[in-house]
This record gives structure tokens, C-alpha cells and sequence, in this order.
């Protein structure tokens, strides 16, 4: 027998579900490449798969209610059709549910926590060899997070988990969040904030690179804090602009990388030479998605952000000193616990004050062992839909304004993937972020080129390639 036929009679297939942030989308990476050096290659289909793995969110209700409903579903097929699945779930649910999601969903054969996702290759062998079931929750410990293993392989990038192509690639540089924002489960799904120590990520860094990422994005839940953790009196990332700012500015200076980018920031940790550097550094671009969530002090407050409306208008006012034509993204709660009529028309102002090229928005979902769920004063679902309902239609009554107002426009724009329902359709972002769609006879993947704004949607521009 020939090696590779050997190879395909030995392999095993994975079939992963991704949910929730982009912290989950590197996790699935990174999972995928520890099961390829157990063998496995990557299906999309079901019937063929040997292991299927859902990396789930448990941000919102609706985001856990969509595995528990898959979970059912995955249970269904595999009786109907006789399928030979091993289902393992992974990330925020995993955590924050553990053992009661086990013995609701008896289908699940391995169960394991964002913090434990090492052990995933090792809970698959025990099961396969012992059929019990496996299941690992709790927090990384520092040391723990210092040694995970860095993305090192040019065949672990995999378009179908990032969606995309292998132009852009991800990484988490923290994980966890010490904030306890009154409304967000992520401290209890992801435990304290540990940063990755500045050497690995840059190392990381270059190795993406090399494996042909022109595009990096560093992950997490509060990159503005990244590092805080780690200085000490004589540490050269502790100076005046920070040990961010430090990481930021060593990673732009990566030959090959194209554009740097950071998600997700939080305003109380934004500081005025991490505004600055937008100005030093073009491989930054000119977008930037800062959360807000409420226009209203009182909510605010009640949020525990600890900013106030004035300080998050200060930090946009430093972001277009440094950059008058800056793109500035949002995040939105409606209906938070005890938001009255007039609280909500503050967000409605404070939308139209930062004129932001787009906002997530969503309606206040209590979380189970979070401060608000426990609120009194509990906002009704139609007031919630209602508020949504108003928010989106301004914000899109911005957006599609300043998309039009992007026409005859000279943008560079980086192409990620070709259309996979027009050929020769290629869509990529500009500096300011905005969904390009470039029609060209010639592969544009993986490609920075020049175009001129053409026509304008809600949801992307249309570009004219200029030779
Ligand atoms: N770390 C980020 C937020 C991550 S969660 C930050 O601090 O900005 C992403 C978004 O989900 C939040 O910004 C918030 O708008 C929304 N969100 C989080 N918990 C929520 C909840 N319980 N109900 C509704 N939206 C929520
Ligand atoms: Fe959640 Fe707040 Fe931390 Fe963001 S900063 S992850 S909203 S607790
Ligand atoms: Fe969801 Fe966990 Fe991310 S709850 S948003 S997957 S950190």
C-alpha cells in the first residue's frame, strides 16, 4: 500500500461548530491543529464525521439555547442515521454549565472548558479506550497560560473556522477579564485576566507571518489592559505608553505584516498614547471598535464600566485628533435593568454625537450568577424590542449615509476571499474597515490593491480596481 493510502485509511475526521466572540474562532484553530497531530482532518460533513466538536457562547441566552438546541439535534441524526460521531463540547457553555449540561445532553462524550482545552487530544483517547465520559472545567492557571502551545503550523490555518482565507489570522493575547461588568458572564466563563507574555506573541506573530498572514488580529476581552499583569518595576514594557502600546508597536514592525489590528478594546483602559499611535503607525488603519454600551451615566454605572459618557467622548475626541477620518465601531445593551425612556434617548444622542460606522446591539439577557440578573427593576421584553428596533434604524440610517459618502473615494483595500456564489467577486476591507465587494478578471486573494468607490450599500461598498 502506498503511504498516502495508508495515511487517508488511518484518518480521522472533525467536524467543528464555532459560536460567540473571536476568541472561540482562535480556540477552534487552535484546537484543530492539536486533533490534526492526532490525525484527524477537518469535514463538513456530518455523516463522514468521527468527532464532532461544538465550541460554544454563552453571552446571551440565545447563544446557549442555539448548542443545547444542536445538541438535541446532533442526538436525533445520529440515532436516525446511525452515525459513528463522538460529540465533544467546548468553550463558554462547557464552563459555565459543566456537569449539569452533561446530564441534560446525554449525547455528550467529552466536555471541557475554554481553560482546559489542552487536555482535549488526552479526554479523547481515555474515552475512546475506556467509553467513559470525560469532562475538565476550571480556570488556566498563569504558569499554565505561559506554555500554551502557539499556532506553529502552516497546515493548521483553516478558512472553514475563520470563514475567510488564511490572509487573516488571529491571536489571543489574554485570556479572561477581571472587569465583572454587572451584565457579562465572560469573568465566569473565562476567569481572570492573564496576558501572554510580549516574546510569545511577537514570536507567534512573526510564525503567522511566515505562514502568509498579512492581516493579524490580537484578541482579548480587554486588549487594553494586556500586560498589566506582567510588569514589574524593571520590565521594558512598563513605561509611560504602556505595556500595550509597547506590544502593539513591536508587532507593526513585523516585515510581511500588512495590517495589525485589536479586539476588543474597553474605554476605561484606553489611554491617550494608544489614540496617538494610530497617527505613528498606518499598518493600524483607520478603525476601531471601542464598546460603549450605554449613552446614560446612571446605566453606565449600574453596568459597572466605569466610565462615564463624558470620558468615552474624550477617548473618541483623542482618536480623530490623532485621526480626523477615524471609523469607530460600538457595542450596545438595550433595556439593561432599570433603563427608563429618558436613559435610553441619552444612547440615541450619544449615537448621533460619535456618528459610528456601525454598532452591535442587543437587548439585555440576564446571566445566570451575574449582579444584574439579580436586579429588581427588570426592563419587559416588548419595551427591549422596541428600544432595539428604534437604535437599529438610526444606526443604519448612518451607516448607509457614510457608506454613500465613501463614492469616488480612493481606498486600499486588502482581499480576503473570493465570492463563493459569483466567480470573480473578491471581498476584502478597507483601512476603515468597510466591506468591500471588487469585481476583477484577475485572483485578488490575499492582495492589497488600490480602488475607487464605485456604489454603496448598507452592508458593503462596491470598488473599481485602479491599475
Ligand atoms: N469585553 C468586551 C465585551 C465582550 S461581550 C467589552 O468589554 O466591551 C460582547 C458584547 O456582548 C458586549 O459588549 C455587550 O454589548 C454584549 N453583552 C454581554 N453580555 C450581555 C448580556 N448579558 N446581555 C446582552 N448583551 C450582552
Ligand atoms: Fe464582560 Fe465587561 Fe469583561 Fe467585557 S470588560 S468581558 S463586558 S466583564
Ligand atoms: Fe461567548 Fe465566551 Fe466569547 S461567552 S462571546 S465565546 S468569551
Amino acid at each position: 500500500m502506498k503511504p498516502q493510502q495508508q495515511e487517508s485509511l488511518n484518518s480521522k475526521k472533525v467536524l467543528i461548530e464555532t459560536w460567540g466572540c473571536q476568541m472561540n474562532v482562535a480556540d477552534s484553530e487552535q484546537m484543530l491543529g492539536m486533533l490534526k497531530d492526532q490525525n484527524y482532518t477537518l469535514t463538513s460533513e456530518l455523516d463522514d464525521a468521527d468527532l464532532v466538536l461544538l465550541n460554544t457562547c454563552h453571552i446571551r441566552e440565545k447563544a446557549r439555547h442555539k448548542v443545547v438546541s444542536r445538541l438535541g439535534k446532533l442526538a436525533n441524526l445520529k440515532d436516525k442515521n446511525n452515525l459513528k460521531m463522538k460529540v465533544a463540547v467546548t468553550g463558554c457553555v462547557a464552563q459555565a454549565e459543566g456537569k449539569k449540561l452533561m446530564e441534560a445532553a446525554k449525547n455528550i462524550d467529552v466536555l471541557l472548558g475554554p481553560g482546559k482545552m489542552d487536555q482535549l487530544p488526552e479526554l479523547l483517547k481515555k474515552f475512546e479506550k475506556t467509553g467513559n465520559k470525560q469532562i475538565a472545567v476550571g480556570f488556566k492557571d498563569a504558569e499554565n497560560k505561559q506554555a500554551a502551545p502557539a499556532l506553529k503550523k502552516k497546515s493548521y490555518v483553516n478558512p472553514t473556522i475563520t470563514g475567510k482565507s488564511d490572509v487573516s489570522r488571529f491571536i489571543n493575547i489574554s485570556q479572561g477579564c477581571d472587569n465583572f461588568c454587572t451584565f457579562c458572564v465572560v469573568p465566569f466563563t473565562r476567569g481572570r485576566e492573564i496576558s501572554l507574555a510580549p516574546e510569545k506573541v511577537i514570536s507567534e506573530a512573526k510564525g503567522l507571518v511566515e505562514a502568509g498572514a498579512k492581516e493579524i488580529t490580537l484578541l482579548g476581552q480587554n486588549v487594553n489592559s494586556y500586560g498589566l499583569d506582567l510588569v514589574t518595576t524593571e520590565s521594558s514594557a512598563n513605561t509611560v505608553r504602556g505595556p500595550f502600546v509597547e506590544l502593539l508597536s513591536a508587532v507593526s514592525e513585523i516585515d510581511g505584516l500588512e495590517r495589525l489590528r485589536f479586539t476588543t478594546s474597553n474605554p476605561h483602559d484606553f489611554t491617550k498614547p494608544l489614540a496617538d499611535l494610530f497617527k505613528e503607525q498606518a499598518k493600524l488603519g483607520r478603525y476601531i471598535h471601542l464598546p460603549v454600551q450605554s449613552g446614560s451615566n446612571v446605566v453606565l454605572e449600574r453596568m459597572k464600566r466605569k466610565v462615564t459618557a463624558q470620558e468615552y467622548f474624550e477617548r473618541i475626541d483623542w482618536l480623530r485628533a490623532a485621526v480626523p477620518d477615524m471609523a469607530i465601531s460600538t457595542d450596545l445593551i438595550v433595556g439593561f435593568p432599570g433603563e427608563t425612556d429618558a436613559q435610553f434617548e441619552e444612547t440615541m444622542q450619544l449615537i448621533e454625537r460619535v456618528q459610528f460606522s456601525f454598532v452591535y446591539a442587543f437587548m439585555y439577557s440576564p446571566r445566570r450568577g451575574t449582579a444584574a440578573a439579580r436586579f429588581k427593576d427588570q426592563v419587559p421584553k416588548s419595551v427591549m424590542e422596541k428600544r432595539l428596533q428604534a437604535l437599529l434604524e438610526l444606526q443604519n440610517q448612518n451607516t448607509i449615509r457614510q457608506n454613500l459618502g465613501e463614492i469616488g473615494q480612493t481606498r486600499t483595500v486588502l482581499c480576503h476571499y473570493e465570492s463563493n456564489k459569483e466567480k470573480g467577486v473578491y471581498y476584502g476591507r478597507t483601512e476603515h474597515f468597510r466591506l468591500v465587494r471588487i469585481p476583477a478578471e484577475k485572483n485578488l486573494v490575499r492582495q492589497t490593491v488600490q480602488v475607487t468607490i464605485t456604489d454603496a450599500n448598507k452592508t458593503a461598498l462596491v470598488g473599481e480596481l485602479l491599475e
